[in-house]
């Protein structure tokens, strides 16, 4: 057929982006500046206070001499060395730019035109956003408690549903699902449904009834787990993520995933993070000291927060006009004290806050008693 006769066929005058792309309300990230306030304490996007490695940024800087060399392709010792720390066979091992790379390309190879990915409500933005990516449908289950509810999940899975993505910890609430419950999703799932097990937060949790997914990967088939260095590892800057899943998933991920995609400052950065287990405890050390400190003393100041087990809390404002999420964030926003808002995860009043320095926390303290008139 000619262009001239497509052409005559075609209702459509420009490029059309495939259905569910404009449906898509783009990803907004942390706030990072307050006009006219010197010193800014940025507690917006759960980024580790303590900063990454020193041994990772001199492997970075390390790799400023020989840019003229493609990376390693499949990241092979990056994820040997990901594999030494966890005990797990490297080649179940996919690394990306960052877990939303990763993310995407899960919905990407399992979801096409009239699927369905449940997530929670609050659960991280990227899973709808990736879902209608794909052109697949996302559906919301209601969360109880602020928690994920597996009986939800399971009462929205249909013949269409391809994918389940469950955050655990979930972002931005901070609350997990104990093992047993993971394990009964899974169970309860159909076999073509895949359980995207989202563990960004993992290595700060410190319960006996969490696991962050490797031992349900290892027993199953439907099952993958994705983890990130851009939290406790500090090497959000550089987007480092991965995934531990069957090996057929691993394939699936391997055929469309960029063949170059994470370079090779973000590889030997990588490796030299997860080899510094003293700078690993040290940033676990401090969000138990100072977590703990948030959700005894934010209560104080007559805020309810939500328990948490990850490295940042969600706190409730009334509604009472003065005294809401709104105007808390343009309060401390004159502090320089910066908080996430969390209206795109319906959750209009709320703020969500990273655990900080010990001198960004107590001034946010301060400031909640201030807003509230308890100071
Ligand atoms: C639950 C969850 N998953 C994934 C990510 C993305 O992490 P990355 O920086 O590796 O893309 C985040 C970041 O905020 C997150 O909260």
């Amino acid at each position: 057929m000619t262009a001239i006769k497509v052409m005559k066929m075609s209702a459509l005058t420009r490029p059309q982006p495939r259905p569910g792309v404009l449906d898509i309300e783009a990803y907004v990230p942390g706030k990072s500046a307050a006009p006219g306030v010197a010193k800014i304490y940025k507690l917006s996007s759960n980024e580790t206070p303590l900063g990454p490695s020193p041994k990772a940024i001199a492997a970075y800087q390390a790799v400023g001499k020989h840019l003229e060399d493609y990376p390693d392709g499949s990241s092979v010792d990056l994820r040997e060395a990901i594999g030494r720390a966890f005990g797990l066979d490297p080649d179940r091992i996919v690394c990306g730019a960052g877990s939303d790379d990763l993310l995407n390309l899960i919905a990407d190879a399992y979801l096409a035109d009239g699927d369905e990915a449940i997530h929670t409500t609050h659960g991280f933005l990227v899973y709808p956003i990736a879902t209608l990516g794909s052109g697949a449908k996302p559906i919301a289950a209601p969360e109880t408690n602020y928690t994920a509810d597996v009986d939800a999940i399971l009462e929205r899975v249909t013949a269409r549903t391809k994918v389940v993505f469950l955050a655990n910890p979930n972002n931005p609430t901070g609350t997990y699902v104990p093992f047993d419950e993971v394990k009964r999703l899974q169970r309860a799932l159909p076999p073509h449904a895949l359980l995207v097990i989202d563990a960004a937060y993992s290595e700060y949790v410190r319960r006996n009834d969490y696991e962050s997914g490797i031992e349900l990967v290892a027993t199953s088939e439907n099952v993958v787990m994705c983890r990130t260095f851009s939290k406790i590892y500090g090497l959000a800057g550089l987007r480092l993520g991965w995934l531990y899943g069957p090996a057929h998933v691993v394939d699936a991920i391997n055929r469309i995933r960029g063949p170059f995609n994470v370079n090779s400052a973000v590889q030997a950065a990588g490796i030299a993070a997860i080899q510094d287990t003293a700078h690993l405890e040290a940033a676990r050390a401090h969000n138990d000291k100072w977590l703990a400190w948030l959700l005894a003393e934010i209560p104080k100041t007559g805020l309810a927060v939500t328990p948490s087990i990850a490295n940042f809390v969600l706190i409730h404002f009334p509604t009472t006009k003065g005294r809401t999420a709104a105007d808390a964030d343009a309060f401390l926003t004159e502090r320089g004290l910066i908080l996430r808002r969390v209206s795109a995860y319906k959750l209009p009043n709320a703020l969500r806050m990273t655990v900080g320095s010990e001198e960004a926390n107590r001034l946010v303290v301060k400031a909640f008693a201030e807003f509230m008139g308890k100071a």
